[in-house]
């Protein structure tokens, strides 16, 4: 499956436990110091943010962004033992700058992001992210602004949702879905999780329920991609962070689906292939210098011990860099 997103199949049973991925990994190639300035800029449930506030103690600050409120007050409760040090901010990492220019920090050391959806927002029965459980079906990390899932449902064309279904989901049936819905809303406005994996289900066929995952799997995800804007604004979010960092700072990134595990590789492959210098040269004489060095040439994956503690991390892959 080319399409890798951290995604409800993988889970059999809700849990409200959100368990942070490749973190020793991600440790390993931060190697953040005693009173660094780290940046999170997906706090969720503050797993990284806590082994930064560890590494970077005793007196290094961690300034932690999500979007999702919910977030922020569990990350909040679990960090709180971290006092000043753990600085947490509201607001969504494509405005990464100007969040860290109004607490007045023009660089940073570290910076982490673990991308998508937590197992928290996943598994709550009310933001309508799963079809496991029946609920109004919003999907919004962040409740208080843009459009929900219903809202999209409602509006969007057929070829629109077609794109959506075929780029964010990799959805096979796209086209076929797409139409389903369009005839469905005409006759009753499609509310809730249960309705829309009933109609997907219906589209794939009985045959599509012996498969691995849920028929509805793939459907659900692009949604929620594209509620979010996931993918859109990733990239420039990425360069905005090396903008941040320090020379010598270190950024690791964690991603889950396809399209932007290969907008990471594609930012820190064209960061650090610039100098067309032949080999061996003293200094740079192109004017095209590198910015970023990579620190790992291929995407780190969890080990098996992981995947078997955590099924969902079973698509997570970790990159990191360091600016020159
Ligand atoms: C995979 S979880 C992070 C989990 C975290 N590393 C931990 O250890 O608990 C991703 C988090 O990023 C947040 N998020 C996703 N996109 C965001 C964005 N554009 N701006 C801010 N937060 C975002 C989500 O709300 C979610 O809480």
């Amino acid at each position: 499956m080319a399409c890798t997103a951290r995604s409800e199949e993988n889970m059999p049973t809700p849990h409200a436990e959100h368990l942070p991925v490749l973190v020793p990994e991600t440790m390993d190639l931060l190697a953040v110091e005693p009173g660094m300035t780290c940046l999170d800029l997906t706090l969720g449930a503050g797993g990284h943010s806590r082994a930064l506030l560890e590494a970077s103690a005793p007196d290094g600050i961690v300034y932690s962004i999500d979007r999702d409120p919910r977030a922020l007050e569990i990350a909040g409760e679990r960090l709180a033992g971290y006092g000043d040090r753990s600085r947490r901010l509201r607001g969504n990492y494509q405005d990464l700058l100007a969040l860290m220019q109004a607490q007045g920090v023009e660089r940073v050391d570290r910076i982490v992001a673990d991308l998508g959806v937590s197992s928290m927002q996943l598994d709550d029965p009310e933001r309508g992210f799963s079809f496991r459980h029946d609920a109004r079906l919003d999907m919004r990390m962040d409740p208080d602004s843009g459009q929900s899932a219903e809202e999209l449902l409602a509006e969007a064309s057929e070829s629109e949702l077609t794109r959506i279904l075929r780029d964010y989901g990799e959805e096979k049936r796209a086209r076929a879905i797409a139409r389903a819905i369009v005839a469905e809303r005409e006759r009753e406005p499609i509310r809730t999780t249960s309705r829309l994996a009933g109609i997907v289900e219906e589209v794939q066929g009985p045959r599509a329920r012996m498969y691995r995952i849920h028929p509805a799997t793939r459907t659900f995800m692009a949604l929620r991609v594209a509620i979010n804007s996931e993918v859109d604004g990733l990239e420039q979010a990425l360069r905005d962070a090396v903008d941040l960092l320090a020379p010598g700072g270190r950024i690791a990134v964690i991603g889950f689906h396809s399209l932007e595990l290969r907008i990471v590789k594609s930012v820190f492959r064209d960061l650090a292939d610039r100098c067309r210098c032949p080999p061996g040269l003293p200094v740079c004489g192109c004017g095209n210098e590198d910015v970023l060095r990579l620190l790992t040439r291929r995407a780190v994956k969890p080990g098996e011990a992981e995947i078997a503690a955590n099924p969902r991390s079973r698509s997570a892959m970790l990159r990191a860099a360091e600016k020159r």
